[in-house]
């Protein structure tokens, strides 16, 4: 063959490629609000960085017909490029091309770019947009699935994991994003389920739509399965263009600096008068956080979730930190079973990944009810504490105001080797809130006092005088200081600093037991 028909042969193929499944089904695409899997990667990539692997795969079955309909890339596009200047792997699967389902080849190319990715230290990102596995395959699609479920958990907390569920995500299309650290979806056109209306239906005879079963909200906000709830495609992606600016590459780096910003003045000066001194009057802790922390940087994850504990995270002097704060706004800032699996999940991540710590604290405890109870919050509470137990990375403690019973000893507390615990003048650190306390410990006298009322009074005013401050804690050494809110923002930045080459191991073990 000629020299100049090779090219041909070349560009042909290339051109071929990029069609997927053809015209028709881009168009298709289109229509439902969604972006084909090349798109995406233009705009999730850094202009011009894509490099794709894999483009000419294509799959090797016959059955059913397959033998004749053979599609350059089968369904995946896969390959390595920037975000932000730093380097990802990336898969991004094509709907046009049988559903996005996964074969065999289509499971070996995805394998083949997590593989990379694990013997570079680079992330990885799952565009996903798939009917599951390709079900003229048979089991040979199920072993896919398999291997690349082993890779996700071979790669879990030793390089990020990034998953966008961007269309219909269905069986065993939903397993791989599980087991990645950060699921993005997208509103009315991504549904993750591991069975559909259809099969709900027959089997539970419930009536329910797509979008209710399995998408973005439903995700977002009651099965906290989708950390990111986003408007359409491009939003997803440029919402995972700003959080790969937050964090390192791999477990061995550490985090990636940015010029720091003071924040802004209005905020940083309300500080002082944020927390009011009504101890059952909420107020944002978000007001906390960003009088705080950098300008801007606060990134919030899983904010529809369980929004009685807010996670996410934020720069200090340009610094990428790991934010997990009780919410007075919503239950009071209480634990339950959601906000503790949600606060748990994040500290893994961070300290998987050396994102260190800050917590702020203003927790009355742990909710109580039959609903709590006979669901695990045992269990899932002991989760977020096991979680800050076996943190090694710095970990620092703000207590706002309430600091009460159990709730004190897991959000970050000294004993579990926090390094830099403080106490705003308004913080109560005690067994329980003065209420309560006092209709325990007194109840007999009160029962027996002329003026219950006015003894009652009487009592909480002088539990009030000996618990409902800082100062006992600090007497103990359980917190390092008291200071004023405003002073916050440096002294959290002076105890980084100190921190910065940390070392703090846990026992040799083959793996740690996690309550689960
Ligand atoms: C092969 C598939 C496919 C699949 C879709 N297609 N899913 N081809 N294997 N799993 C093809 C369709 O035949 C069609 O081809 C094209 O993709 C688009 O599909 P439509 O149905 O036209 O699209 P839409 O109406 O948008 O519906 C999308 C869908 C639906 C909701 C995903 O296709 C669907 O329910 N698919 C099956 C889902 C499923 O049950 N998957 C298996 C799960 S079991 P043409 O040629 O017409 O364009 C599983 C086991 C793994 O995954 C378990 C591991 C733990």
């Amino acid at each position: 063959m000629p020299k100049n028909e090779k090219k041909e042969r070349l560009l042909t193929l290339r051109k071929e490629a990029k069609k997927g499944g053809g015209e028709t089904r881009i168009k298709n695409q289109h229509e439902k609000g969604k972006l084909t899997a090349r798109e995406r990667i233009e705009i999730l990539a850094d202009k011009g960085s894509f490099e794709e692997l894999g483009a000419f795969v294509t799959h090797r079955s016959s059955a059913f017909g397959l033998g004749n309909q053979k599609i350059l890339g089968d369904g995946v596009v896969t390959g390595f490029a920037k975000i932000e200047g730093r380097p990802v792997y990336l898969f991004s699967q094509d709907f046009t091309v049988f559903g996005g389902s996964l074969s065999e080849t289509h499971a070996e190319k995805i394998c083949k770019i997590m593989d990379l990715a694990l013997k570079n230290g680079v992330p990885v990102i799952g565009l996903n947009d798939s009917g599951g596995a390709r079900i003229q395959e048979g089991v040979s699609s199920l072993g896919g699935y398999a291997e690349v479920f082993w890779r996700n958990s071979m790669a879990s907390g030793v390089v990020p994991q990034i998953s966008a569920v961007m269309g219909p995500c269905a069986g065993g299309a939903v397993y791989s994003p599980a087991l990645t650290d950060f699921i993005f979806m997208v509103k009315n056109t991504s549904y993750m389920f591991v069975t559909g209306p259809n099969v709900v239906k027959t089997v539970t005879h419930e009536e329910v739509t797509s979008e209710d079963l399995g998408g973005a909200l439903a995700h977002g906000t009651k099965s906290g399965v989708a950390h990111f709830t986003t408007e359409n495609d491009a939003e997803c992606l440029r919402q995972i263009r700003r959080m790969m600016k937050y964090i390192p590459q791999n477990c061995e780096e550490t985090v990636p600096v940015q010029p720091a910003r003071e924040p802004e003045a209005s905020k940083s000066s309300a500080l002082d008068e944020l927390v009011p001194l009504n101890p059952n009057k909420p107020y944002d802790i978000k007001d906390a956080i960003e009088g705080v922390m950098d300008a801007g940087s606060f990134f919030e994850v899983h904010e529809l979730y369980a929004d009685n504990i807010v996670v996410g995270f934020a720069r200090l002097d340009g610094r990428t930190v790991g934010i997990v704060a009780n919410q007075p706004l919503s239950l009071a800032g209480v634990l339950d079973i959601d906000a503790s699996l949600k606060g748990a999940r994040f500290v893994r991540f961070c300290d998987a990944f050396n994102i260190p710590l800050v917590v702020f604290e203003d927790v009355p405890g742990f909710l109580p009810g039959t609903d709590q109870e006979w669901g695990g919050i045992i269990k899932h509470g002991a989760k977020l504490l096991y979680a800050f137990c076996e943190a090694t990375v710095p970990k620092m403690t703000v207590i706002t105001r309430k600091a009460y019973g159990g709730a004190y000893d897991v959000m970050n507390s000294k004993h579990i080797r926090a390094d830099y615990n403080v106490a705003w003048p308004t913080a109560e650190i005690a067994v329980m809130g003065t209420k309560g306390a006092v209709e325990i410990i007194f109840r007999k006298e009160i029962q027996k006092a002329s003026d219950p009322e006015a003894r009652q009074k009487e009592l909480e005013d002088s539990y009030s005088e000996e618990f409902a401050h800082p100062y006992k804690a600090a007497a103990r050494g359980f917190i390092d200081d008291v200071i004023l809110p405003g002073e916050t923002r440096v002294k959290l930045i002076q105890a980084f600093e100190i921190c910065q080459n940390k070392v703090d191991t846990v026992p040799k073990k083959k793996h740690d037991n996690l309550p689960l």
